[in-house]
């Protein structure tokens, strides 16, 4: 994760960086070359107009007389330092003089920096000179080719002169500006990504502090939920003295059949917890009809039957627990067929927690010995379950319970209570956890 986020951070902040480089360096050689040429054209054009005159470009080039006058006539100018070479065309596009004087005469045709120059635009650019070219100056790399028009006075171009000027050191300036350009944006971003890299660092650190505070105490409250249930079903299992450990026996049950039925965990851990506080709801009940040795009156049992309500009310006081646990504790008496209570729910209206519940508590009341029975083997336990299979439980959960059976007795029955006691502990914290 950090040094994802380290890479991706120095590949874009690179990037920018580039982009910035470029376009920076870019508009300073553009605007360099611009500076360059706005001297360098004024400075030629006036020497120009103050050696010659329109006269001069009327004469004849082509005689020899007329060619030694007009080189004397612009003496001045081609001996400026930086010139390196002139040459200037009538406005027709011939050339009526040159230091190469067999060219007096000629025209050279697509020549598209003359053609412009000659409807009044200054055409200026930098070219690196080819060998053939650096005959002047060995060692030059770079030249300003211009052409100028010149008016004399006139609206119309009047004649073109052809200019090669030195560049001089322009060149390397620009070059220096442009390291020290790159140096300074390189240096820059890198202190941003230095900059960004510790803030990131902070924050993560931060954040990993939080979060193992936050894993503490998530652990410190789930000690603290599961304390309060152990607490709960413990003082269930005290008043009703015949059925100690049934509450436990009956959440492994549960979570033996949620594990067959392929529940999600949430819900798992949901079905395991109702499961343990099924009968919380005992608590409200008198002690005398809880212990009552025989059959209960019609009245008694009226009593016995508000448990699941009256724990239900209990636990939605305490806020701690969904609504969905709350519900399979309230209808964990509930019937398959709709004759169970408190609400006479029926098939899919009754929760799945409940249905599984009521099966588990019904096979642990079965295996369990009362004082007016004797417990019942797994045979005679499943017998029964397979006549009120529909009526009395759901079928799907009765028939993961024929499945499993084996499993039941051999991890919830075959334990010693102290045994049994430990895997309470564990298997709760280990849902817990998931
Ligand atoms: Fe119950």
């Amino acid at each position: 994760m950090r040094r994802l986020f380290l890479t991706r951070s120095l590949f874009w902040l690179l990037f920018f960086a580039f982009v910035l480089g470029m376009y920076v360096t870019f508009s300073l050689r553009m605007h360099m070359l611009k500076n360059h040429t706005e001297t360098v054209i004024p400075l030629v054009r006036n020497a120009i107009h103050h050696h010659l005159s329109a006269r001069d470009f009327e004469m004849p080039k082509l005689m020899t007389e007329d060619y030694e006058r007009f080189t004397l006539a612009i003496r001045d100018i081609s001996e400026m330092p930086q010139l390196l070479r002139i040459k200037f065309y009538d406005r027709q596009g011939r050339i009526i003089w040159s230091d190469e004087q067999k060219l007096v005469g000629e025209r050279f045709t697509a020549n598209p920096g003359l053609d412009r120059a000659l409807k009044g635009e200054v055409v200026a650019q930098y070219s690196r000179l080819s060998k053939e070219e650096n005959i002047y100056e060995t060692g030059l790399s770079y030249i300003l080719e211009a052409y100028i028009p010149l008016y004399f006075g006139d609206s119309e171009v009047f004649a073109v002169a052809e200019v090669y000027y030195e560049v001089g050191g322009l060149f390397e300036r620009i070059a220096r500006t442009r390291v020290g350009i790159w140096f300074i944006i390189l240096a820059s971003f890198l202190a941003l990504y230095l900059l960004l890299s510790k803030i990131f660092f902070n924050a993560s650190s931060l954040i990993m502090k939080q979060k193992e505070d936050l894993g503490r105490t998530n652990q410190a409250l789930k000690k603290a939920y599961l304390g309060t249930i152990k607490a709960l079903v413990s003082a269930v299992d005290a008043k009703d003295r015949y059925t100690r450990g049934h509450s436990l026996r009956v959440a492994q049950i549960s979570v033996l059949l949620t594990e067959a039925l392929s529940v999600d965990d949430k819900t798992r851990f949901e079905i395991q917890q109702a499961a343990l506080l099924h009968d919380v709801g005992k608590i409200g009940i008198d002690d005398v009809i809880l212990n009552k040795p025989g059959c209960l009156s019609p009245e008694e049992w009226e009593i016995m039957k508000k448990h699941p309500v009256i724990g239900a009310a209990v636990l939605e006081e305490a806020g701690t627990l969904s609504k969905d646990l709350i519900n399979m504790i309230r209808s964990h008496h509930e019937r398959f067929d709709g004759n169970g209570y408190p609400d006479g729910l029926v098939r899919d209206q009754i929760p799945l927690g409940a249905r599984i519940i009521a099966v588990a508590d019904a096979y642990d009341a079965m295996r369990s010995e009362r004082p007016y029975r004797k417990a019942k083997s797994p045979e005679e336990v499943l017998s029964e379950f397979e006549t009120v299979s529909g009526t009395q439980f759901d079928p799907m959960v009765v028939e993961t319970l024929l499945g499993i059976a084996n499993q039941i007795e051999n991890i919830v029955y075959a334990a010693s209570d102290e045994n049994t006691s430990h895997q309470f502990v564990s298997t709760t914290a280990l849902s817990t956890e998931s």
